[in-house]
């Protein structure tokens, strides 16, 4: 496992991290000693960063973290997020009272004193207009709450207006061979201020990993199938928001230039890991073997100019058209 340094934190984090969301809900049945034994696995294999949120399972993943902690001597990092608990979702609830509230509900999930790196959870685009939220968030860095904050972001439009404020650390932000825009404008902006890119969604929900077909079945509670079309929450997040037929013919291509020994999901992610503005990957995992498969990633060599220019010319061909200008 590689390291790469996250932001301005001073924390070198694996450059293959983990993404706790589909081991608390929302993706199926899962069960919490498997979820447990996906999260060992990822220790073993050098991880040292996990993300999840307090909506996640409704604390369940945070929770989790928490047991892991205990059963572990290694120092990790987990980082978690804010903003989701709000029902109505407005940029009115992102409030100092709201934030403190649901900051106090995740140190108890994660039994500890304070949070490594809280993110906002893609809150609506009014918040990045509203110094008074990040003031808050300031604050409870220097009450000890919080160690560092970021956001987490649906547009790179609100991604280059949340590094307007100095105390944001990291962005997290959908980026994988399916969602390509990030690195136009916004990557070179956060390199300039040094700011961390965590990329999620990286393997566009199992898409690209090669294993889904046009029979898939997908459990009721699994996004998958309930928010396909963004019936529940925003449509980027299921298959990072590409038309499921198309996804699956563009993945038939990728599938060819997958390198010797590796698998579609570790090209993905090695393509990923080949902008160096990017801090790490948060794929998410149910499974210890999934881990493995995804942390090897990390010692593929480099990709080449040739594949590179060729994922370069599936995506324009066939995904460009139908993502590019929406997030
Ligand atoms: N708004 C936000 O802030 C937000 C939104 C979305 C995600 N996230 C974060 O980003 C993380 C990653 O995104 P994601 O979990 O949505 O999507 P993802 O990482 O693209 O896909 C994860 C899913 O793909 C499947 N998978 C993983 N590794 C695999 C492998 N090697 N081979 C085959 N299938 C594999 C697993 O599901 P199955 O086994 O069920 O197929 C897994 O749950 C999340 O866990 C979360 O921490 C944040």
């Amino acid at each position: 496992m590689k390291y790469r340094e996250l932001g301005r934190t001073g924390w070198k984090v694996s450059e293959i991290s983990f993404g706790a969301w589909a081991i608390g809900g929302a993706w199926g049945n899962v069960n919490d000693q498997e979820s447990l034994a996906a999260l060992h696995a990822a220790l073993d294999g050098g991880v040292n960063f996990f993300d999840t949120a307090d909506v996640y399972g409704d604390g369940r993943s945070e929770r989790l973290m928490a047991k892991l902690r205990k059963e572990r001597k290694e120092k990790f990092y987990v980082a978690t997020k804010a903003g989701r608990r709000l029902n109505p979702h407005t940029a009115d609830g992102y409030n100092r009272q709201n934030l403190t509230a649901f900051i106090e509900r995740s140190l108890k999930n994660l039994d500890t004193n304070a949070i490594d790196l809280l993110q906002l959870h893609c809150p609506p685009t009014e918040v990045y207009y509203r110094p008074e939220v990040f003031g808050a968030l300031d604050d409870l860095v220097k009450a000890g709450k919080l160690r560092h904050y970021g956001v987490s972001v649906e547009k790179v439009e609100e991604a280059l207006k949340a590094i307007e404020f100095p105390g944001v650390q990291t962005v997290q932000i959908i980026f994988n061979i399916f969602r390509q825009r990030p690195a136009e404008l916004f990557f070179a902006e956060a390199q300039r201020r040094k700011v961390g890119i965590l990329a999620r969604v990286p393997l566009a929900s199992g898409l690209l990993s090669g294993k889904i077909t046009r029979n898939s079945q997908f459990a009721k509670d699994d996004h998958r199938n309930f928010n396909r079309h963004g019936e529940a929450f925003d449509r980027g997040e299921t298959f990072s928001g590409v038309d499921f037929e198309t996804g699956l013919r563009a993945v038939e291509q990728l599938k060819k230039l997958v390198p010797a020994k590796a698998t579609l999901a570790q090209l993905a992610l090695r393509w990923i890991l080949e902008f160096p503005a990017v801090t790490c990957a948060i794929p998410g995992a149910k499974r210890p073997a999934q881990v493995a498969e995804n942390i090897t990633a990390s010692d593929l060599g480099p990709l080449s100019r040739a594949t590179m220019k060729k994922i370069g010319a599936i995506y324009d061909a066939e995904i460009k058209p139908l993502v590019h200008s929406y997030w």
